[in-house]
């Protein structure tokens, strides 16, 4: 293993691309192998052992191309696995989080949602930071914007019609913030930003995890800087399109 190596990136689904797309940004001489596990998806809906079980075997198919860091490109199998993987492994693991962090810093007297899967929110981690940075903070869980993703519908009445009932409760408030608690839901953006009103900041954790990844290479002499960088993307689900809407949400 050494910088040329890639690094390794899973998610159940799409949800990591959005993760990918920002490294692409910030790293575009790295090499990249993405594993989405397409055909378990959703693990938001999942108890935390079964995500645990699905997020071991995910990684050892990525293990295979002696990665030299991994991203857990996924709030919910970060939440249930991380800590088992740092056990595990001997390269660094990045985790993901909800970003309640910095969307408490942006709070002006109004609340802050956090959308998420029912895993994500209902998981240790999660209280914690609750605990730190959750003054006003609403957890908000969002079965149903996985499937949209994974089906490929990023704006149709249908997804609009589901996220107002979903905001419903907070109609007559001040939303400041709108934690994207997940992966996924940086493809939808614009329905979300319209569910929650325009005063409304919906923050990601994307950026912060790649600063974070490039930081912990930086450290072990890992990073690789000159170049362009390739991308493998793989799938659990053979057959059909799914590589190519994958593909398609990379690149497009
Ligand atoms: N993209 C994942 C996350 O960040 C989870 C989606 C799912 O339920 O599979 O939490």
């Amino acid at each position: 293993m050494n910088s040329d190596s890639p690094i390794g990136m899973f998610d159940s689904g799409m949800g990591g691309i959005s993760v990918l797309k920002t490294a692409l940004r910030l790293m575009p001489a790295e090499n990249f192998v993405y594993f989405g596990d397409t055909a378990n998806a959703p693990y938001g809906d999942k108890s935390e052992s079964e995500i645990l079980k699905l997020s071991l075997s995910a990684v050892d198919k990525l293990l295979k191309y002696d990665i030299k860091a991994l991203v857990i490109a996924c709030n919910t199998a970060t939440a249930a696995s991380a800590n088992a993987l740092r056990r595990r492994l001997s390269i660094p693991v990045i985790g993901m989080e909800p970003a309640l962090k910095p969307a408490s810093s942006i709070r002006h007297g109004g609340k802050v949602i956090v959308l998420a899967t029912k895993a994500t929110l209902s998981l240790e981690k999660f209280h914690i930071l609750m605990e730190k940075y959750g003054a006003d903070a609403y957890p908000l869980p969002a079965p149903e914007l996985v499937h949209f993703v994974e089906s490929g519908v990023f704006d149709s009445p249908k997804l609009d019609s589901y996220l107002s009932e979903l905001f419903s409760p907070y109609k007559n408030d001040q939303i400041d913030a709108v934690v994207l608690g997940c992966t996924h839901y940086p493809f939808l953006k614009s329905a979300i930003q319209r569910a929650a009103g325009s005063g409304a900041v919906l923050v990601d954790g994307n950026e912060g995890t790649i600063k974070r990844l490039i930081s912990v290479l930086e450290e072990k002499s890992l990073t690789r800087k000159n170049g362009k960088g390739s991308v493998a993307l793989l799938s659990s689900k053979t057959g059909g399109d799914t590589i190519a809407r994958m593909e398609k949400l990379l690149y497009f």
